[in-house]
């Protein structure tokens, strides 16, 4: 079409329908609910223990039971869901705590399913947490490499140990190729057939993820994770590895991070039509937390308006450090 569709409507004035909240809101195409939000949160052993993450002002590592409390705020709100991580007490080169029938995160299931059984549960299945080299998975140390094939076994077995302890959905953010593959041929034989993949699919190797290793602690101790992230100026491999998550199984397919990567997530949403998650990541909250801290930027109003072109974009559902104060803001 050589004219813009607009040439052929000469009496359209777009401001007519702007001219109040109420009209404005009468004809939004996109709208941020508190059913799509979840809250990620970090378990680390103990009683009473709120430990501060510097780098991400109001996240804290949680011993279970103030893990419990947290997670009853934020269902209390509205927010329907978790998404766990594990700080474990000791680490080595097997991950043999990310697999522990009686690991940190399989205890923090147990006791969340236990205590409202309506919440749900999402466990970031990933091997780095629990390394003490800190990769996703298993590495050669000859010659440092991380071994593709070696590592699915391990990360099967712990998504098993996860749904074992009530895990509600299975979510393998290791980037490993065939892992959803792996994953979901273990939970179908472990009688979990019922329980969904959400796969971290489009994940790309982001300096946005920084603050979260502090809050994780699982920085690489040599080398980065390029060998099995995606590299930011690829969008077409990132529709492949959607595909190809997709086909191995993945109920849910997320893009990560989120704000960067908008282009990602709506050419995911047109292409594959599948669920579609949106991790704003750890970075993108620090930034918004640091500049509104100094005055300089609207903490609500940047956070609202993030997370809504996050929707716009495509995302069913948004993965957010911020989701108790944007239940508070949505007023439930
Ligand atoms: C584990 C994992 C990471 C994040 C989620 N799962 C870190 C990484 O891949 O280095 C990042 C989340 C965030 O930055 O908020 N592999």
């Amino acid at each position: 079409m050589s004219l813009h569709p607009l040439g052929q409507f000469p009496n359209y004035r777009p401001r007519r329908l702007r001219q109040s909240p109420a009209l404005r809101r009468l004809v939004q195409e996109t709208r941020l609910s508190v059913d799509q939000l979840v809250l990620p949160l970090f378990v680390r052993s103990g009683k009473k223990v709120r430990q501060a993450i510097d780098a991400m002002p109001g996240v804290f590592q949680l011993s279970p039971d103030e893990l419990a409390k947290e997670a009853a705020k934020a269902y209390a709100l509205g927010v329907p869901a978790v998404l766990l991580f594990g700080i474990p007490e000791t680490k080595d080169e097997k991950a043999s705590g990310a697999y522990a029938r009686n690991g940190i995160v399989q205890q923090a299931v147990r006791l969340l399913k236990n205590e409202n059984p309506s919440l749900l549960v999402i466990t970031d299945v990933c091997l780095c947490e629990y390394m003490s080299h800190g990769h996703c998975g298993l590495v050669d140390k000859k010659h440092g490499r991380v071994l593709n094939d070696p590592s699915l076994a391990l990360l099967a077995r712990t998504a098993v140990s996860h749904a074992e302890a009530g895990a509600d959905i299975i979510a393998p953010s290791d980037m490993m190729d065939g892992r959803v593959r792996a994953i979901r041929a273990a939970l179908d034989k472990g009688g979990f057939m019922d329980t969904p993949i959400m796969s971290y699919a489009a994940k790309y190797a982001s300096a946005f993820y920084g603050p979260f290793r502090e809050a994780a602690e699982s920085a690489p101790k040599f080398g980065d994770r390029r060998g099995y992230q995606m590299d930011a100026a690829n969008a077409e491999e990132a529709l492949r590895e959607v595909a190809m998550d997709i086909q191995e199984g993945a109920d849910i397919v997320m893009v990560k991070p989120a704000l960067a990567y908008l282009d990602i997530l709506s050419r995911v949403k047109r292409e594959f039509g599948f669920p579609t998650a949106a991790y704003a990541v750890s970075g993108e909250y620090s930034m918004i937390k640091a500049a509104s801290a100094k005055g300089w930027i609207d903490e609500r109003a940047v956070t609202m308006e993030s997370l809504l072109a996050m929707r716009r974009a495509g995302a069913d559902l948004v993965i957010t450090y911020a989701a108790m104060d944007v239940a508070k803001w949505l007023g439930k």
